[in-house]
């Protein structure tokens, strides 16, 4: 067993990622100590879950070398300053110990009075979303992370990923907030425009079940399309056509916000159409059409 498969490593917020996180990497023989959690009754199903153990404030900061920050983003800076007051007033020394959270949109700098205390940080984001404490992380082998932080520790904390299948790409602290909303386009916004379109469907007398089953293999091709060959080569319907009666049609069957965002969505389109090579089609009345929603 090589240096970071016997790292100790426990978790401060047993929450849906300090669950499935702690079992992944239990699962493939990393040592997790244990949790601390705001609420005694998270750290115990936590860890009876990971077949860890629960811990105080103070052990914790004691027995593990690797600390997972799993708690809500808001509360990250908090749980940061509880740990630099509870190694102060214990005299807990921290430095050297690897203090990890798993936020999407913040970097490491939140962490920053622990650097100060000579600690390591990082912030390691599981691309995934975890709905649930104890299932999720089934899904978490599929997931791919990225890591920002200090230089020191990346083969590290990247070692300890790749131990359990998963790859891990370096970002830049200052690009979280555009990796986070890449992530947030991708699946939040995916969901709110499917959303859109099973009120259409239901307004077209469609049971909430066939919209579900109508769209289902529309959805499914298109994703796997997109997902093997890239967004371009898989734009087919009225805008790429640059079929303008249909555009019209849409546009006044839809009024306020939902027809400015279809305008807006469309004028991506046709910059991606555009990009196609081999496409000598005139978009441009198609684009003044969209502009006059666009700039209402
Ligand atoms: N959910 C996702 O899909 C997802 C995906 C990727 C990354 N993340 C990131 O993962 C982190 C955790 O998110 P989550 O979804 O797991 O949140 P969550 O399910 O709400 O769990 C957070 C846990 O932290 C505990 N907690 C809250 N404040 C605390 C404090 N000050 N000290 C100690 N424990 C505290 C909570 O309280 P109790 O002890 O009372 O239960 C709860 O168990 C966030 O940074 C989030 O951005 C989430």
């Amino acid at each position: 067993m090589d240096k970071k498969q016997k790292l100790k490593i426990a978790f401060i917020g047993a929450g849906k990622v300090g669950c499935s996180l702690g079992k992944h990497l239990s699962l493939h023989g990393l040592d997790v100590v244990g949790y601390y959690s705001r609420s005694p009754v998270s750290s115990r199903e936590a860890a009876a879950f990971t077949t860890s153990r629960v811990l105080s404030l103070p052990r914790l900061l004691t027995a593990a070398e690797l600390v997972f920050i799993t708690v809500p983003d808001g509360q990250i800076a908090v749980a940061a300053e509880e740990i630099a007051r509870q190694a102060r007033d214990e005299n807990i020394d921290i430095s050297g110990k690897i203090f990890c959270h798993c936020s999407g949109s913040f970097s490491a700098e939140v962490l920053t009075v622990l650097s100060a205390m000579g600690a390591y940080t990082c912030s390691l984001h599981p691309m995934l979303a975890f709905a649930d404490k104890f299932t999720s992380y089934e899904k978490l082998k599929e997931a791919f992370f990225s890591l920002e932080g200090d230089l020191e520790i990346r083969d590290t904390v990247q070692g300890i990923i790749s131990t359990c299948g998963n790859t891990t790409t370096i970002i830049d602290g200052e690009k979280k907030a555009e990796y986070h909303l890449a992530a947030v386009i991708a699946s939040n916004f995916v969901l709110a425009l499917i959303n859109q379109s099973m009120e259409l469907l239901a307004d077209c007398g469609f049971s909430p079940e066939d919209s579900g089953k109508a769209l289902a293999p529309l959805i499914q091709n298109n994703i796997n399309t997109v997902l093997s060959r890239g967004p371009r080569e898989s734009l087919t319907g009225p805008v790429e056509r640059a079929d303008i009666k249909t555009i019209e049609k849409h546009l006044a069957v839809q009024q306020g916000n939902r027809r400015k965002l279809y305008a807006l969505l469309s004028r991506e389109l046709v910059t991606l159409a555009e990009s196609r090579q081999g496409n000598n089609k005139d978009y441009s009345p198609l684009l003044s059409l969209l502009d006059e929603d666009i700039q209402l």
